[in-house]
């Protein structure tokens, strides 16, 4: 199993060293156009082999894209992030470009290849891969909602009082401060509906929390988290590499599921060894369904800005 990750800052590089410890690829190409940047990342992973106890290889490459060849598995995090203060979706005229110019050299040496896209404006990103690429539906992946998701489920555990592992929840939707859809309805601790436990108005306080959870760390940082995003791909990237049939919300190509068409979108997938097995379609009430529907609105927009 070999997996590439484009960019290897903070994002990148994390992802590239939780894939390396979960220890099931046998190799990770980490590839970034500053010279000698993922050479030197990749020596530094590779030095914690030892101590961390795996043995995928990490290799480093400066924009050598012969180097990725044959990937199973690749992930796009290259683009600028953002700053705080900054939407996601003040990103996209740089990064649509990068992200255009990085997927064509991925598919040319991995055709292939299973593609999770990372940067952002995310759901656009990913859409932008499936105008600009052959690759089928099922090969084209945004990374968004397993985030969105961590985020909620540790929000969650904060107003419960409950360790995580005891929580249960997911986020779909776009993956934007105002597009998130946290189905708090849904959210449980240990099978239990969690309304059970908190009042209405703390739940809400929790999905709003979980809806700003990246903007909240671009405060904090400086610049976008890259901790939870790393580990939240070195998830999806697992699935698909192990054929586990987990289910994600991911951001996937909609055909008239929830009522959506022609974008690209957060909503629970089945990842296995072909990418997105399957679409589900799980029953969501009115509020839901409008709210999900507002944020199709708000992806639609960005994606408007793409010049396809
Ligand atoms: C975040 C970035 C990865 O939410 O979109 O932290």
């Amino acid at each position: 199993m070999k997996v590439t990750v484009v960019g290897a800052g903070a994002v990148g590089a994390s992802c590239a060293e939780y894939i390396a410890i979960k220890n099931f690829a046998s190799e990770v190409v980490l590839l970034d156009i500053k010279e000698g940047y993922a050479e030197g990342k990749a020596m530094d992973l590779m030095q914690t082999a030892s101590l961390n106890g795996f043995d995928t290889k990490i290799v480093g490459s400066t924009n050598d894209y012969s180097k990725t060849a044959n990937s199973d598995i690749v992930v796009i995090t290259s683009g600028i992030p953002r700053k705080p203060g900054m939407t996601r979706e003040e990103l996209i005229g740089i990064n649509a470009g990068i992200v255009k110019t990085v997927s064509a050299n991925l598919i040319e040496h991995s055709p292939n290849t299973i593609i999770i896209v990372v940067s952002n404006p995310m759901d656009t990103m990913t859409y932008l891969v499936h105008k600009t690429t052959d690759l089928p539906k099922n090969r084209i992946i945004g990374m968004g909602g397993a985030l969105d998701s961590a985020r909620f489920k540790y929000r969650l555990a904060e107003a419960l009082g409950a360790p995580i592992s005891d929580v249960d929840g997911m986020v779909i939707g776009g993956h934007s401060d105002k597009g998130m859809v946290p189905l708090t309805r849904l959210a449980t601790r240990n099978s239990v509906p969690v309304s059970e436990f908190i009042t209405a108005d703390r739940l809400e306080q929790v999905a709003a929390d979980t809806k700003v959870g990246g903007a909240t760390l671009t405060g904090l940082l400086g610049t976008s988290a890259w901790y939870a995003p790393g580990a939240a791909v070195s998830g999806l990237v697992q699935a698909i590499a192990c054929d586990q049939k987990k289910i994600f919300p991911c951001s996937t190509l909609l055909e008239g599921e929830y009522g959506l068409n022609d974008l690209c979108i957060g909503a629970p997938v089945v990842l296995g060894k072909n990418g997105i097995e399957k679409i589900v379609e799980i029953e969501l009430n009115d509020a839901e369904k409008a709210k999900l529907a507002e944020s199709a609105e708000g992806v639609k927009k960005t994606n408007g800005l793409l010049e396809l």
